[in-house]
Parts: structure tokens; sequence; C-alpha cells
């Protein structure tokens, strides 16, 4: 039901500099993969194939990834080395990809809209590769889509004073982790959140959140925010949080990266 992927992947990742100069932020890697390539996979284990990347000037190195490299293939041809490309070359085999550029940075919700000629009028999963998640959070998304057939964000709790990093919702918990939305806010100020229900870097969002994009003004710091345009569909129509089950980390964050490093190593080395 849910085909379609979209990647906002088109931010400057200050956080990150000096690497991200000339690396895009989405391909700086945790052990030997890039983020993009724990994002993909989880679209494909919720049956997602179909996926496009809002990208920016230089963020080419996406593409890049994500085809063939016979010189490479022939090099390690024959060696153990071979495996180490299976399963990229697995994403490639059975991913159609697609670009959009972004050209001014004006902020994710803009980004999303931006990439509405690679959606068309499809329910479409919305994927934030710097938020890694282990565990199958989209595909409990998915399910939960078929479900409600509404806009489904992902949520987490985290520490109080925290809150002023994400966008928090405030609703009421109508099952077990599943929250009808009321309010929305973007990075409040820790005094003023409604909650410590952070929205995390995953969502099904319904076709019509274009148009409530296209109408969305600049908001907190001055960018066009997702989170504005999913307060109004909430209280037009109706949108549900999740709280997912499976681990997150915010490898946009210099700790968030070293943690998931850490524990991507532990779990390579214990060969899982
Ligand atoms: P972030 O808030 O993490 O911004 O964007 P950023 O530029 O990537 O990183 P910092 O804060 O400067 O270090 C959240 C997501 O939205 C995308 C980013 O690529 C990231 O996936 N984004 C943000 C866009 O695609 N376009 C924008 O204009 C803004």
């Amino acid at each position: 039901m849910i085909k379609k992927a979209l990647f906002p992947a088109a931010g400057y990742g200050t956080r990150f500099l000096p690497a991200t100069k000339s690396v895009p932020k989405e391909m700086l890697p945790i052990v030997n993969k890039p983020l993009i390539h724990y994002g993909i996979k989880e679209c494909m284990n919720a049956g997602i194939f179909e996926i496009g990347f809002v990208t920016g000037r230089s963020k080419r190195a996406i593409e890049d990834y994500l085809d063939k490299t016979p010189e490479i293939e022939n090099a390690i041809k024959g060696t153990n080395k071979e495996k180490l490309l299976e399963e990229v070359n697995e994403m490639i085999d059975k991913c159609v990809f697609t670009y959009v550029r972004q050209k001014e940075m004006l902020g994710l919700g803009h980004a999303v809209l931006t990439g509405e000629p690679l959606i068309g009028n499809n329910p479409f999963a919305v994927v934030l590769a710097d938020d890694l998640c282990d565990g199958d959070v989209l595909n409990q998304m998915v399910r939960l889509y078929k479900k409600f057939k509404c806009t489904i964000i992902a949520i987490e709790e985290v520490k109080k004073e925290e809150v002023n990093k994400y966008g928090v919702i405030n609703g009421k918990e109508i099952e077990r982790d599943i929250f009808l939305v009321e309010d929305m806010i973007e990075k409040p100020e820790i005094d003023k959140a409604p909650s410590n229900l952070a929205i995390i870097g995953r969502y099904i969002l319904t076709p019509d959140i274009f148009d409530l994009l296209r109408n969305t003004k600049p908001g907190k710091g001055g960018e066009i925010q997702l989170t504005d345009a999913l307060l109004k569909q909430a209280k037009e129509g109706m949108v549900i949080a999740y709280k997912f089950k499976g681990k997150r980390f915010d490898c946009g964050s210099v700790d968030g990266f070293i943690e998931a490093t850490n524990y991507f190593y532990e779990k390579m080395k214990n060969g899982k």
C-alpha cells in the first residue's frame, strides 16, 4: 500500500563540519555503511522499493553510491571482498531511485514539498537518514497506516531537557503507544513543551500534506516547518503519533553518531 519513500537529504549538516563541506551528512558511515544504506534497508523491509531523494549541491555522492561500480567489482572479483558489495548491489537491483534538487534550503517542510514530483498523489514514507533506527520501524508504521489510513508520525520519549531539539506532540493515547495528535510544536522552550514525546525522522504522510505545505508560512528559524503543516492536518483531519518499538540514534549529532558506531560495531562483531 505504501510504495514510495522520500529521503530529504539537502540539509547542510552544519553540526558535522568540516566533514560535511564535501561529504553529504547522509553518506557518513556507521562502521562501513553510509547512513542512507541503513535507511534504504529499512524501506525494503517495509516493502518500499521506489525511493526519491531531495538533494542539493555537493550531494552527488548519494547518486554514485546507488549505482553500479564495475571497476571496483572487477578488482575484487573472486575474492572474499565480493560479499561486502552484496547488500548495496541488491538495493541497486531491486529499487528505483529518483532525485530532485532543493535549490534553497528553506527547511524540512520545503524539502518534502520539493519532493512532490517524485511522489505524486500517493501516501508515502519520509525517512530522515540521520535518524538511524535498528528495528523495523517503517514496517511497524506501514502496518498502522493500513489500519488508520491517515498520516502516522514516529515519536519517542526524550529527556525533558532535550525537548527543545525536536518537534513535540501532545495527544490522547487511544491504544497502547498510539496517540491521536491534538497539538504539535517545533523545538519548544523546555518549560513550554506540551510533553516529552518527540517526533523522530520517520513519517507516513498522506498526499494532502503537499497542499498544506504550499500554504505554510515560514515558522521556527524562518524555515518552512513540516511540523506546522502536520498540525494543520491534525486539526482538519486526523494524525496518529506512534511510539515505535526499536532503538534510534540521532546521527545528526556527534554524540549520537559515536553511540551508533559503537552499537553497530558490536553487532557486526557478534555477526548480527
Ligand atoms: P536538520 O535539522 O538535521 O538539518 O534537518 P541539517 O542541515 O541536516 O543538519 P545541521 O542541523 O545543520 O547539522 C533535518 C532533515 O531535513 C533535511 C536534512 O537533510 C535532514 O535530513 N533538510 C533540512 C532538507 O532536506 N532541506 C532543508 O532545507 C532542511
